[in-house]
């Protein structure tokens, strides 16, 4: 059994240890709000958090988030910043099909707890790993900018 902290309620899994953490969420607890896109690190739609730290789920094996807190795109609204960005999101219209935009939330969260008023080429840094085939980018730039305004604390 291997135990974590999963959106803030603790977890076993009795699963291999090198089990991809995405399969984990989605095929075993059902968790089914973080995406498969590329299964290569590649393109961000399986963004979560590990110790409030942005990973590519598709690529982190089981073994590494023993002990430690994951979040997913289903609780990250339960912060302050995950609040104001799901709201600039709605806002600004960002999304267009959405296969991507939890990877993008996950990542905009992380990038704003780091940096709570990010300028553009930060949030270009921060976001370079999250695909999007719509082309959302600049209403994600926009949103992220806006979710910074929205001031307050994690
Ligand atoms: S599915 Fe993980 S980065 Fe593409
Ligand atoms: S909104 Fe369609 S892939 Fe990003």
């Amino acid at each position: 059994m291997l135990k974590f902290d999963l959106n803030g309620r603790p977890v076993d899994v009795d699963v291999p240890d090198d089990m991809p953490l995405l399969w984990v969420l989605r095929d075993v607890l059902n968790l089914t709000g973080t995406k498969f896109g590329c299964g290569m690190a590649l393109c961000g739609a399986c963004t979560v958090h590990l110790d409030g730290a942005a990973i590519r789920a598709c690529q982190t094996p089981l073994s590494a988030v023993r002990g430690k807190r994951v979040v997913t795109i289903e609780a990250v609204g339960e912060t302050a910043i995950g609040r104001r960005v799901q709201k600039a999101w709605l806002d600004e219209a960002v999304v267009q099909c959405g296969y991507c935009q939890s990877g993008q939330i996950m990542s905009a969260c992380a990038l704003l707890a780091q940096t709570p008023a990010p300028n553009d080429a930060e949030i270009d840094d921060a976001m370079s790993g999250n695909i999007c085939r719509c082309g959302t980018y600049s209403r994600i730039r926009i949103a992220i900018h806006r979710a910074a305004e929205s001031g307050g604390q994690s």
